[in-house]
């Protein structure tokens, strides 16, 4: 369980977030609701963004924005002074209507339609990552139409995976993103771009996973990487001005996790400074721009869902089944990949953990599980369920699976609250659906 920061239990023994009883929160909004906490992004934001200025000086912090793409949280975002990522057209129309500065976008696909690099370049986007060999020339031509040089980066595969406590340095040559610079393709693409009079090439990007604890895993990415500016540089002729490492920095979902404070994460910046200022100044090679790319770690703590309880289901010596009114529509995380929450019964938050449940979803699937075997309080039809850490890849990933629609989500900020995704309606829900005449 992760109370802390505004995630506390109050006097009426409620589940608490940014000053609001949830148990009101859900009178007020209804459930199944998403709630984010502004504090914790605030807070995480800042630090990272701070530790980044003072400890190497000129980078961005790019929120990785597939982690919860909605216009309020790029606007708090570009308030807090940061960039962010985009990887569709539709992310950075958002972005754009959320008030987020152009030039501060950098664009990630490995598959980015003619259509989304045209608006792109249009609107002035600041980078445009080259994910493949058919990109170069789809951006010089959108360059060309607009009358402007489009900086990119070329995204490489360094040979680093890492996930969780897992760090493998690999030569694995399988994966749908990047040049591997192992192979030599990174060396063949970036050469290429110069081909090209309406594209800059800017700098490199590589990001190495995802849930990552140990921080090694960025120091040693940061080695290779400016090993491989270094290579550019005294084979090719070629100067990098921008280094960017990618995100991926966990976060607590269970106690199996450490449960990482503001100060915890700015300490994965300065260590990942710490490391390419080490190795830019050992080999002797101008500065790069720094760019890190945190998405999860920057909102999925800010976020918690809450549920009614529907079905007790008690299959003695089986399993306890508590079916909430969401389910995968609104967090499809384990139907994807097994990942695992904690939780609490809001309206009993005081009360002591007796029985070990899991939380399933209202979905016609038997893989439509939020959490299983989890320890939580007795509950019974009614009570509110509360279910930490989903403010990232939950309402990004939410689909309408079952007719169901997709929950509201509310910010939350010192006692106060407001929609950032109002309700859908069953109207909404319909109007694109045509019936044709031929029917
Ligand atoms: C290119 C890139 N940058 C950043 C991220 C953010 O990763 P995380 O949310 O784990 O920080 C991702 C996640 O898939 C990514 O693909």
């Amino acid at each position: 369980m992760n109370l802390r920061d505004t995630l506390k239990i109050n006097g009426a023994g409620h589940l608490e977030i940014g000053g609001i009883d949830t148990v009101d929160l859900c009178r007020q909004y209804g459930t199944p609701l998403y709630a984010l906490d502004y504090a914790y992004i605030k807070k995480v934001a800042t630090a990272f963004g701070e530790t980044l200025r003072k400890q190497y000086g000129k980078g961005a912090v790019a929120f990785a924005s597939k982690a919860f793409s909605a216009t309020a949280v790029y606007k708090l975002i570009s308030d807090l002074g940061l960039f962010s990522d985009v990887v569709s057209k539709g992310e950075m129309y958002t972005a754009l209507k959320g008030g987020m500065a152009a030039e501060k976008l950098v664009m990630h696909g490995n598959n980015k339609q003619d259509y989304e690099i045209d608006y792109a370049v249009m609107n002035g986007i600041g980078y445009i990552v080259v994910d493949s060999t058919d990109e170069p020339e789809i951006i010089d031509n959108a360059a060309k139409k607009y009358g402007v040089i489009q900086k990119v980066l070329v995204r490489l595969n360094p040979g680093v995976e890492a996930h969780t406590h897992h760090l493998v340095q690999t030569a694995r040559e399988d994966s749908k993103f990047g040049f591997s610079i192992k192979s030599g393709d990174a060396d063949t693409a970036i050469k290429r771009l110069f081909d090209y009079k309406n594209i800059r090439f800017s700098g490199i990007h590589c990001h190495i996973g995802s849930q990552i604890f140990d921080r090694n895993a960025f120091g040693l990415a940061a080695h290779i990487m400016t090993d491989y500016i270094c290579k550019l540089r005294d084979e090719f002729g070629i100067t990098t001005d921008v280094l960017n490492l990618g995100g991926g920095f966990g976060v607590h979902y269970t106690d199996k996790d450490p449960l990482y404070t503001a100060e915890d994460y700015a300490g994965y910046v300065d260590f990942i400074a710490e490391a390419v200022n080490r190795n830019v100044a050992e080999k002797k090679i101008p500065k790069p721009f720094l760019i890190i790319e945190p998405g999860r770690s920057l909102i999925a703590e800010s976020g918690i869902t809450l549920y009614t309880v529907g079905t007790v289901k008690d299959i003695k010596g089986i399993k306890k089944y508590y079916a909430i009114d969401g389910g995968m529509f609104e967090n499809p995380r384990y139907a994807l990949y097994r990942s695992e929450y904690s939780a609490i019964v809001a309206n009993k938050a005081g009360e002591p953990f007796g029985e070990t449940v899991t939380l399933t979803g209202k979905c016609c699937e038997s893989g439509d599980m939020i959490a299983v075997d989890i320890p939580l309080q007795k509950a019974v039809r009614g009570d509110i369920v509360a279910v930490f850490s989903t403010g990232a890849y939950n309402y990004s990933m939410s689909s309408h699976y079952n007719g169901n629609l997709t929950p509201p989500v509310v910010m939350v900020k010192d006692g106060k609250s407001d929609y950032i995704i109002k309700p859908e309606s069953y109207e909404d829900f319909v109007k694109n659906h045509n019936i044709p005449d031929f029917i």
